[in-house]
């Protein structure tokens, strides 16, 4: 599935809310989700509701709030199977003995349950109940067996409870809970700038035509997203698509190669990472037409001279102050021959070389394959990237050159 309009990658969480008295905590927890970038939806088990209203959660994340699996009107929105997907998180807060014991067991007997069965996000949980509870051995089997299904316990905490008792199944603190999920807080790309050119070029041949190819901008929009999503400065030099603007990011329209080479070298200036993703016109016509060329009753053949367009990337890596420069390698056939051959001649530091051939990826399409490549000192070292999302891939390549940025000195 594709990003929901308006929605970050790696930031939408789904917050989870079990029968606890600290379920009163979660509204706060949701704004601070909030305050930290994410969006937020919220899932109630039928006994949260007896401790906090669903319109309290509404309020506060601005999304109706699901409390049941069965509800025809709810699933005709946004399905469950559609749900635990969007997920890249799913934090569940308080965490009851029930609810623990239920998922421990693979149970899927409501809501909540069934979407932790069937989403592959990442997973987290507050525990939260009686210091008892806590303590036997059916809970300790139970968050034993949590751990290693792969969920993430924050906490609980020790101390007084709303029952009287004084001991540990206190669920932690808001702000604690935040500080645990710190790697999905983290904003690893705050204060670099990043650049990146998207979509095709429109090269004139006179007033009203042009030459352009098929390019969507897809890719390098979820770029450009996600690099924003990741806490980075970013301009996105864009050919013409039919695109919205990512949230966060700075979009500066371009037709021609030209006009593109020209935005790209003023922006490259202090730029830390520039991505070429635009699909440069490799041609344009010498001398466009100043008015509109007319059909010839006396000729039945035309004869365009085209002059070659600068190629961008490589001006930006012929650069004294060069940035590190990401280049896209679109191929129909040898793709990790002419992506290392790119990587070389065009003097890049990585290449993101994917196969356009295959159908359902690539070109217009939501999903995308590559394999990355990138110099490693003098050998060529590659990750191969399986079909996903191109949301998903754009993070995978940031995330990659964000590693190579802090072993190489680009300044
Ligand atoms: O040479 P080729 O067009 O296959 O190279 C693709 C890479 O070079 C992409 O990263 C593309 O954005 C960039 N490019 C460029 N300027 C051009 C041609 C390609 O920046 N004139």
């Amino acid at each position: 599935m594709s990003a929901l309009p308006g929605t970050l990658p790696g930031k939408r969480i789904l917050l989870g809310i079990g029968a606890g008295i600290a379920a009163y905590k979660s509204a706060h927890l949701a704004r601070l989700l909030k305050q930290a970038g994410f969006e937020v939806r919220v899932v109630m088990t039928e006994g949260a509701q007896a401790f906090i209203a669903p319109l309290t959660l509404q309020a506060l994340t601005g999304e109706a709030v699901r409390t049941s699996l069965l509800d025809p009107e709810a699933e005709a929105g946004m399905g469950h199977i559609e749900l635990a997907r969007w997920a890249d998180r799913i934090l569940i807060a308080p965490a009851t003995a029930d609810l623990m014991a239920r998922l421990a067991h693979g149970h899927a007997d409501d809501l909540l349950t069934t979407l932790c069965l069937a989403s592959h996000a990442e997973k987290f949980m507050a525990p939260a109940m009686n210091q008892a509870m806590w303590s036997h051995p059916a809970t300790a089997r139970n968050a034993h067996r949590l751990a290693e299904d792969g969920w993430q316990l924050l906490g609980p905490d020790s101390g007084d409870q709303a029952c009287g008792d004084v001991g540990p199944g206190r669920m932690l603190e808001p702000e604690d809970i935040m500080a645990g999920l710190s790697g999905a807080v983290e904003r690893p790309a705050e204060g670099l700038k990043v650049v990146i050119t998207a979509g095709p070029t429109r090269e004139a041949l006179d007033p009203v035509r042009y030459l352009s190819n098929h390019s969507s901008g897809k890719m390098g929009y979820a770029l450009a997203t996600a690099a924003a999503a990741l806490g980075a400065e970013v301009h996105l030099i864009s050919g013409p698509v039919a695109l919205a603007t990512p949230h966060g990011v700075t979009r500066h329209d371009v037709e021609s190669a030209d006009d593109m080479l020209a935005a790209a070298e003023r922006l490259a200036y202090d730029c830390d990472l520039f991505i070429g993703c635009a699909a440069v016109a490799d041609y344009r016509a010498e001398a466009p037409a100043e008015h509109k060329l007319k059909k010839r009753d006396d000729e039945d053949a035309m004869t365009l001279r085209l002059v070659k367009n600068p190629d961008i990337i490589a001006r930006i890596a012929a650069r004294d102050d060069r940035p590190f420069v990401i280049g896209f390698a679109a191929e129909t056939r040898d793709l990790e021959r002419y992506g290392r051959d790119k990587l070389t001649r065009k003097q890049l530091d990585m290449v993101v070389a994917n196969d356009v051939s295959q159908a359902g990826l690539g070109f217009g399409a939501d999903d995308n394959a590559a394999v990355l490549l990138w110099k490693d000192g003098n050998a060529i070292d590659r990750d191969a990237q399986p079909p996903q999302p191109k949301s998903r891939l754009a993070e995978a390549v940031l995330k990659r050159a964000l590693s190579r940025l802090n072993t190489t000195h680009h300044a």
